[in-house]
């Protein structure tokens, strides 16, 4: 099966069984605190903002009672968009549209202020996708404008590893419909699409450290089940981030004005 059928048929599924819930697509409450927090703290109020990814849009929604924005966000599962579009958007500052479309075949060229993702890129299976979608969304910034990709990325995953290992537990393997992005390609590649490389957020590796090593090395030793949203682990999520101890994190870029 072509990757894009399965990974569209993946998210049929997700959308039919977390429905208009914030758990969808990210059942670790603690992560999806952070991610929406952590990309708020980038964006700027009565900006034409565009997310690419954006499934069922719960999250949409929480970035917009947080600023108020002028968005656009899309996503190439018609399933994920029509949940979108029956979330409640009470609350919402400023404007949201959601719209279904692929980020391989978007057409915008400089129109807006930011871009941002919460793990889209990862789904597209081969470089070469990952590179038209970075394209694309590099050629849809306005001059000035900056992208916030919010990825999952090698270097902070073989970080994370390498921490389990030291504790004997079995590396954790990236889902069958995700590929990680490798960090420095992603860096050069943008360079060469007239976007400079101007920080990096690893806002989740402490909390990464703390649920996906010390938690699990404890669970394991007393002979407990590992389970999301624990009290134990949501501790971690509280300290401020320090290592690259996640997969998860934030690349942030400027378009050049020429
Ligand atoms: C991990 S989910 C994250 C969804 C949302 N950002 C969130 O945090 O809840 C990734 C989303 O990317 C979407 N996606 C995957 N490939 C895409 C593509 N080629 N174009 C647009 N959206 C895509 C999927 O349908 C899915 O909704």
């Amino acid at each position: 099966m072509e990757y894009k059928k399965l990974v569209r048929e993946h998210y049929k599924k997700e959308a039919e069984k977390d429905q208009l819930s914030i758990n969808s697509t990210m059942a670790d409450l603690n992560t999806r605190r952070l991610e929406i927090k952590n990309i708020v703290a980038f964006l700027k109020a009565n900006k034409k903002c565009l997310e690419v990814g954006c499934g069922n849009g719960a999250a949409s929604i929480e970035i917009s009672k947080s600023r108020k924005l002028d968005l656009l966000s899309v996503d190439f599962s018609p399933e994920m968009i029509a949940l979108a579009k029956k979330q409640p958007t009470f609350g919402a500052k400023g404007k949201i549209k959601f719209q279904e479309e692929d980020v391989l075949e978007l057409k915008y060229k400089n129109i807006f202020d930011f871009v941002f993702t919460e793990r889209c890129v990862i789904n597209l299976l081969n470089q070469d996708d990952q590179k038209k979608a970075l394209k694309n969304m590099a050629d849809a910034l306005k001059p000035g404008g900056s992208l916030i990709l919010l990825e999952a990325f090698d270097d902070g995953f073989q970080k994370l590893n390498s921490a389990r290992k030291n504790l004997g537990l079995e590396p954790i393997a990236p889902a069958y419909h995700n590929l990680y992005l490798d960090k420095d390609f992603v860096i050069g590649y943008l360079k060469s699409q007239n976007l400079e490389f101007v920080k990096e957020s690893k806002f989740l590796s402490s909390y990464f450290f703390g649920s996906r090593v010390i938690y699990p090395f404890f669970a394991k030793a007393v002979k407990k089940d590992i389970k999301y949203n624990t009290a134990f682990s949501r501790f971690f999520s509280f300290l401020p981030s320090f290592g690259n101890y996640s997969q998860i994190k934030i690349l942030l870029f400027k378009k050049i004005k020429k």
